[in-house]
């Protein structure tokens, strides 16, 4: 395995006025196809709730959960930086469970947290820097409240949004996600503040964009309008497993065994014996 030499949070902030991606991924193998594809700043987001657990939204999204998937990222990848959502309920009672949540998603893997809310936040905020913790601001629409605000309406409230950015900015967040905000907005926000913008559905004068993984693969049938789909995976899948369940069906799945697999050896013996895991690759 190769050395372990992460993207700063530093690198990140001084990268304001350069357009680069940021994606979320969930696991281990989609996290790899993201580093390999260049992509050095991976999002594990809360929508895990929605994309990958089958919720119908973030709230149900616990602690244990976003550890398990950051720590599998982190796994995944040796040079990315790995920003990882602070889930509903884990930061908002008081700064000493905000850092006792961030500390457990450091020690799971996290080069850096992030968590929604502007003004309101931003001690929260101060705080986890204050430890010792990078921290991404996420204002606009917050999906974590979204029952209780005004939902997933595009965000034009010009003077409040450029408040919350400032006072998310002060108290010392590296970067700030807008999602969902007038691209008119986003601009002047991004033209504001000396810390990057990440953009969704925010127009394109973000610093840097950040989409949904499973949006951009066509993996998630209730992709916003907004996300551009690269791929058609699900149809990918679905067909490879028709496939594999026809020949299974038809009998021609198995082929007739070689001798690895089983079948008689041709130099005669036993053949060896292998898990899973420790088989000969093709
Ligand atoms: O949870 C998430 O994936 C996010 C992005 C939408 C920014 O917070």
């Amino acid at each position: 395995m190769s050395a372990v030499r992460r993207l700063t949070s530093a690198a990140i902030r001084a990268r304001k006025g350069a357009r680069f991606p940021v994606i979320t991924a969930y696991d281990t193998p989609f996290a790899r196809c993201a580093e390999a594809a260049g992509v050095d700043v991976i999002l594990v987001g809360d929508s895990l709730g929605m994309v990958v657990l089958g919720y119908d939204s973030t709230t149900p999204v616990g602690l244990d959960d976003m550890c398990r998937h950051g720590a599998a990222v982190a796994r995944g990848t040796t040079r990315a930086h790995v920003i990882v959502d602070m889930p509903f309920g884990s930061y908002e009672t008081s700064d000493a469970d905000a850092i006792r949540s961030a500390v457990a998603l450091v020690r799971a893997g996290a080069s850096s947290v992030k968590l929604e809310g502007g003004i309101a936040v931003a001690p929260r905020i101060a705080a986890l820097v204050g430890a010792g913790i990078p921290v991404v601001a996420h204002i606009g629409v917050l999906p974590q409240t979204a029952a209780i605000g005004a939902g997933y309406r595009r965000k034009s409230d010009r003077a409040g949004l450029l408040a919350d950015a400032r006072a998310v900015e002060a108290a010392g967040a590296y970067a700030v996600v807008l999602e969902m905000v007038e691209s008119a907005i986003a601009a002047e926000i991004t033209r504001a503040l000396a810390i990057p913008t990440i953009g969704i559905g925010a127009g394109a004068e973000c610093d840097a964009q950040v989409l949904v993984l499973h949006d951009v693969l066509g993996l998630y049938a209730d992709a916003p309008p907004f996300a551009k789909r690269y791929a058609e995976l699900a149809s990918v899948a679905t067909n490879a497993l028709r496939a594999y369940a026809s020949d299974v069906r038809a009998g021609t799945f198995p082929a007739a065994p070689s001798a690895a697999e089983g079948g008689p050896s041709p130099a005669g013996g036993d053949a060896p014996v292998y898990t899973t895991a420790s088989a000969p690759k093709a």
